[in-house]
């Protein structure tokens, strides 16, 4: 298959290409980044000279540059998003641009240059909180700040683009992914380089909502069958089924790094903050994926990886957002 990735230097995105270049041999990605805060180079270090992976810089809302990497690939897989809900509650039209726009400029290219796929990858927070009970791909969407606001938006065009152009379309929505190269102002990477540095862990209001936590690597394999064996115009749950309050999280990574309790900071709580979320993974389960990676080892491994790439992340934390955010919610 020849792909094009959107976002592929962020996170998820640049976990995703090792992984099919990995699995998939006879596979070549082209990966389209704008290289935001967010995205980085370095994450894809190893595999920047393999002849079978290309990088081109540029935006997913720049159509003619998407019609002219779109051409020719067999799916594109999209990533590129503003990805942080503290973020979309100060500076909200980033994600309008990119969540929703940046979608619909991929979804006019796949249709004009007749696309054989589009997997779109979206997010549980989608749903809003989930007091009880796990989100079902059918349920209504109630988000609840701008981030998954957009993302909403996005999903139900991409919806559009299927019942109106029969475009062949797929969305996955994961819930909260953590492991090895997410910018430390997500809660897991930042807390993990907050405690490494002896630094107050602020925990929003009373540390009980609940997340349940996808390891990054389970997320790629699912994404991959789903691209493959997925039914197109078909909405794929991808739940880790480890479902833990923030409280509960804080104490495992003090654990994990040697560091003591009192540097768990109680903070005045993000505003409109969902409570639960939880997904119904049954959908994907039938397609044969299971998560293998249990989840205790997989935040040691994670924590592990943190304290091994001290100069990856070591830069990112003296960005400006932090005070920004600082700034406008004072008691942090
Ligand atoms: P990230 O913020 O780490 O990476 C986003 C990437 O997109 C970056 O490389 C950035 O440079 C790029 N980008 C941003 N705007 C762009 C634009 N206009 N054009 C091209 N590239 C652009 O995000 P992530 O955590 O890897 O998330 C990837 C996707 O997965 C997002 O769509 C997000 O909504 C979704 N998601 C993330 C999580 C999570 O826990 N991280 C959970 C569920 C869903
Ligand atoms: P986050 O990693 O921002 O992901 P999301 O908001 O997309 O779920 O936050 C995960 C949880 O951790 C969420 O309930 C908010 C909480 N949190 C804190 O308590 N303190 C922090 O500094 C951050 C960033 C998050």
């Amino acid at each position: 298959m020849k792909l094009l990735v959107t976002g592929g230097a962020g996170f998820i995105g640049s976990n995703f290409i090792r992984h099919v270049l990995q699995a998939h041999p006879e596979d070549r990605v082209v990966n389209l980044d704008k290289l935001t805060y967010a995205g980085n180079l370095q994450n894809l270090a190893d595999v920047a000279q393999d002849p079978r992976y290309g990088f081109v810089h540029g935006d997913i809302g720049d159509a003619k540059l998407v019609r002219d990497v779109a051409r020719g690939v067999d799916a594109v897989v999209n990533f590129a998003a503003a990805s942080h809900v503290d973020r979309s509650l100060i500076e909200p039209e980033e994600f309008l641009k990119t969540d929703v726009f940046g979608v619909y400029t991929l979804l006019e290219a796949v249709r004009e240059l007749r696309i054989p796929r589009l997997l779109h990858i979206s997010t549980d927070e989608v749903y809003g909180s989930v007091p009880q009970g796990s989100s079902r791909e059918t349920d209504p969407l109630r988000p609840a700040n701008p981030y998954s606001a957009s993302k909403a938006g996005a999903d139900l065009l991409v919806g559009a683009y299927w019942q109106t152009y029969r475009l062949p379309v797929l969305i996955t929505r994961s819930s909260n992914n953590f492991g090895p190269c997410q910018y430390p102002e997500k809660v897991v990477p930042l807390f993990i380089t907050n405690a490494l540095d002896d630094q107050p862990l602020p925990l929003y209001g009373d540390g009980r909502n609940v997340r349940d936590w996808l390891y990054v690597l389970d997320n790629c394999e699912a994404i991959d069958l789903v691209l493959r064996r997925g039914a197109e115009g078909q909405i794929y749950n991808i739940g880790g089924g480890h479902e833990v309050e923030n409280i509960v999280l804080t104490r495992q990574i003090l654990r994990l790094t040697g560091k003591p309790e009192t540097l768990i900071r109680p903070v005045k709580d993000r505003p409109g903050h969902d409570r639960r979320y939880s997904l119904d993974s049954s959908k994907v389960r039938q397609l044969g994926w299971r998560p293998r990676h249990r989840f205790d080892g997989a935040l040691e491994a994670t924590v592990a990886w943190y304290r091994q790439h001290e100069p990856w992340w070591r830069p990112l934390k003296s960005g400006e957002f932090r005070t920004y955010y600082q700034q406008q919610y004072g008691d942090r």
